[in-house]
């Protein structure tokens, strides 16, 4: 079979046949039994990040056995899809320098994990800036007098970014290369879509195109079209996404259109764009996701959002204890009622976008399964509680797949 026809089923293998072929709608009907991945069949599959709780089974120091057990279930019940949150990050599947200095476990129990219960997986993330080891970027090449003092920790790091002598252009590129061929190829025909590069745009004015990562400063601006060239030679079948943040912003969005067209003139296998669609009371709005949607579906390429989430309220918890004392400083003033009408109402908009532009969009994951695993716990971002009970958004959000046929054949 070509390339040209595997890469279009494999499309599709993340869009049902109707939503691709453009036929007929009609209605469909939802109870309160309705799941996400029912309520969106025929238009896209909805998946969720899972931690290694998840994938293991193994309670941690912040989840018991039993809150690990009903998250699983939630998971195999609500989505069709999972990505993992960390274990297949450059830090967690490759803490250690060289072709000895694999931890694969966490990485397998996921990929197992997906294949026992039937969920498509997703790869996240082969090259970017965060939970990269220092190993990779080190060498005998003295940093440049600009770079950052150890200690000081830049925007969008979780640490101070390596400042010691660094390896050269060559030993970068290698190191990428030899760690993205082993991990695509060992997941090869299990995991469908890769995470290839992740978040390379600058986030500040339009001067900038690509954040001053060490891998832009080291290797320079073709370190992306590398690493999607090293994907591609691993698993021609993958599906090569990029991926980043704050695409809902006109600046940043635009750069995305400049990289990408110009990869895609490189001739580079790219293959679908991820927007992350990490969202709050201002950026979760249709408007906001309408007209971001719109720019990107210029570039013709499917779009997936890849790890939705939405902060709609200042803080909050859903403490239904009489403790209002602490609802209050919890949602700084509001109520768990009125944290939630504000969830309710951005899910709403931010859906009925979604399903205006269902032609374009493949896949939509939220970036945990419920709101006690998020990253953004405090926000109460997602549609399950710490309980993983649904949250009146999610009702809404079923009620908006609903409204909005699905295609037949
Ligand atoms: O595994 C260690 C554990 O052993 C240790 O005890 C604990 C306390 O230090 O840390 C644990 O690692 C944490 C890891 O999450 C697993 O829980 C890291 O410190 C922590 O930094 C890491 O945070 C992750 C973050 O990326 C790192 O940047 C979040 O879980 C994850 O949700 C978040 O996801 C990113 C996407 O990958 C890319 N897009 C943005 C998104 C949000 O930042």
């Amino acid at each position: 079979m070509n390339r040209l026809t595997t890469i279009t089923l494999a499309v599709l293998l993340l869009a049902p046949l109707a939503a691709i072929s453009g036929a007929a709608e009609s209605p469909r009907s939802a109870d309160e039994s309705t799941t996400l991945k029912e309520a969106f069949q025929g238009h896209f599959l909805v998946g969720a990040a899972i931690n290694r709780t998840h994938a293991t089974g193994q309670s941690d120091s912040r989840r018991t056995a039993q809150q690990v057990e009903q998250e699983i279930a939630l998971i195999k019940s609500q989505f069709n899809q999972i990505t993992a949150e960390n274990d297949m990050k450059w830090v967690n599947i490759h803490p250690r320098e060289g072709v000895d200095g694999y931890e694969f476990a966490p990485a397998d129990a996921f990929v197992a994990f997906g294949e026992k219960h039937g969920l498509q997986l997703v790869g996240h993330t082969l090259v970017w800036h965060n939970q990269t080891p220092d190993w990779v970027f080190a060498g005998t090449n003295p940093p440049p007098a600009s770079a950052n003092p150890s200690g000081k920790k830049e925007p969008g790091y979780m640490r101070p970014v390596y400042a010691g002598p660094r390896a050269s252009r060559a030993e970068l590129l290698e190191r990428m290369r030899e760690h993205i061929h082993t991990v695509v190829a060992r997941y090869k025909g299990k995991v469908k879509v890769w995470d290839v590069v992740n978040e390379a745009l600058d986030n500040g004015g339009p001067e900038n195109l690509l954040r001053n990562s060490l891998w832009l400063q080291i290797i320079g601006p073709d370190y992306i079209a590398k690493a999607f060239q090293y994907a591609h030679e691993a698993d021609p079948d993958a599906i090569l996404r990029y991926n980043d943040y704050r695409l809902e912003d006109p600046v940043k969005v635009q750069k995305l259109v400049t990289l990408i067209k110009s990869l895609r003139e490189q001739k580079v296998p790219i293959h679908a764009i991820g927007t992350q669609a990490h969202l709050n009371a201002t950026t979760g709005t249709f408007e906001q996701i309408d007209r971001s949607l719109t720019e990107i579906a210029k570039l013709g390429l499917p779009i997936h959002i890849t790890e939705l989430d939405l902060k709609a309220a200042q803080g909050g918890r859903r403490s239904t204890g009489a403790e209002v004392a602490a609802n209050a400083a919890a949602t700084q003033g509001g109520l768990v009622a009125d944290a939630d009408e504000r969830l309710t109402r951005a899910y709403e908009g931010v859906f009925r976008a979604i399903m205006k532009h269902r032609n374009s969009v493949k896949l939509v994951t939220f970036w945990g399964a419920n709101d006690a695993v998020s990253w953004r716990r405090p926000g109460n971002p997602l549609l399950f509680d710490g309980n993983s009970q649904p949250k009146p958004a999610f009702k809404a959000v079923i009620r908006v797949a609903t409204e909005t046929p699905a295609k037949i054949n």
